[in-house]
């Protein structure tokens, strides 16, 4: 059984439902992807499983979360909360907010051991610096002792990752970990995260809008689009054979230097907002590809032979032998 199993997921948030039946899987030692352009849902996605939706006043409508056994969706907050941090770390969009601008960098990873493993000053500080140090953080025992503020920014993302860790945990859910790096520092740290995730054995749910950073560090990948699943299969096999439209367009825009983090320069429009969701196929008004079952019937799930699933009613859907 999979360490996290989500399975046909919706949520509602004062009345709109950005998230409609989605569900995704990953186990220990394994990294999955969710990708989409801005406003698909991906944030949400992890908001939803880290318990905080009741914070932006949503709530899950339908479906089910459980993480190692433990029905995430009923589990009452107390309980959530030991959970959070220690068995499941979360790297928001944001992660310079999630650094206390006038606390010592060490300080800030030791009080995450400290609070969740319960150990002591010296033995909290001997496991910073070594998890600073395998972060590749040059004079691990020096920046110890400094200020975000005498950071680069390359040098915070590792410190939060570094707190993300510090508490051992089975899952780590990392939102857009890099966006706010330039690319050569977000192809190190993506790296990084990789070889510290498998080391350990730690599952790992990766968000991005980047298929470059899915072909790079991720076994599976799910596509997201307008709070729905348009795609989901191991990355080889979807690189080789992308069955979506939208998966396609995505490959298709891998970014280069220079393009906007989010922006699809391949499909012209972008996606609706919660509010303007289009009946039937979300994607369909901007899909080459859509025919008249397309604004009339929401295509359902199909899942394939090969573990493939695919939501589209001009989908590729002919297996190719080794594929
Ligand atoms: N608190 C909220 N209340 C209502 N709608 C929201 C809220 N947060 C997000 N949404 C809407 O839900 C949809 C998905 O948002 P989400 O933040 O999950 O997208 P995302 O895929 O993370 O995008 P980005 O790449 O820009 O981070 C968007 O249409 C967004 O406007
Ligand atoms: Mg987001």
């Amino acid at each position: 059984m999979a360490l996290l199993a989500v399975r046909d997921l919706s949520i509602d948030i004062a009345g709109i439902k950005p998230l409609d039946g989605i569900g995704f899987a990953v186990d220990k030692g394994e990294i999955l992807g969710i990708v989409g352009e801005s406003g698909s849902g991906k944030s949400l996605t992890a908001l939803t499983v880290m318990g905080l939706l009741p914070l932006i006043g949503g709530r899950v409508a339908r479906g089910s979360i459980r993480f190692d056994g433990t029905e995430l969706t009923t589990l009452p907050e107390p309980d959530f909360r030991r959970l959070r941090g220690r068995r499941i770390a979360f790297i928001t969009q944001n992660p310079m907010t999630s650094l206390d601008p006038v606390m010592r960098v060490g300080a800030q990873i030791d009080q995450v051991s400290r609070l969740h493993l319960g150990l002591d000053a010296k033995a909290a500080q001997a496991r910073s610096i070594a998890l600073m140090e395998r972060l590749r953080l040059p004079s691990a025992a020096t920046v110890y002792h400094h200020y975000p503020h005498q950071l680069s920014g390359g040098m915070k993302q590792r410190i939060v990752i570094a707190m993300a860790l510090a508490a051992d945990p089975d899952l780590i859910i990392a939102d857009e970990p890099t966006t706010a790096l330039d690319v050569t520092i977000q192809a190190q740290i993506v790296q990084l995260l990789v070889e510290l995730v498998r080391d350990r054995g730690v599952a790992l749910i990766l968000i991005t809008h980047d298929m470059g950073v899915v072909a790079q560090a991720c076994d599976r990948v799910v596509v997201l689009y307008a709070g729905r699943v348009a795609e989901s299969h191991g990355v080889q096999a979807i690189f080789a054979a992308p069955r979506h439209p939208y998966t396609q367009a995505l490959i298709r825009c891998i970014p280069r230097d220079g393009m906007a983090p989010g922006s699809l320069a391949g499909i012209p429009g972008s996606v609706p907002s919660v509010a303007n969701y289009p009946a039937g196929c979300r994607f369909h008004p901007r899909c080459d590809r859509a025919g008249a079952p397309c604004a009339a019937t929401v295509p359902p799930l199909e899942h394939l032979p090969s573990g493939a699933e695919v939501a589209c009613h001009f989908a590729e859907t002919r297996e190719v032998a080794n594929a």
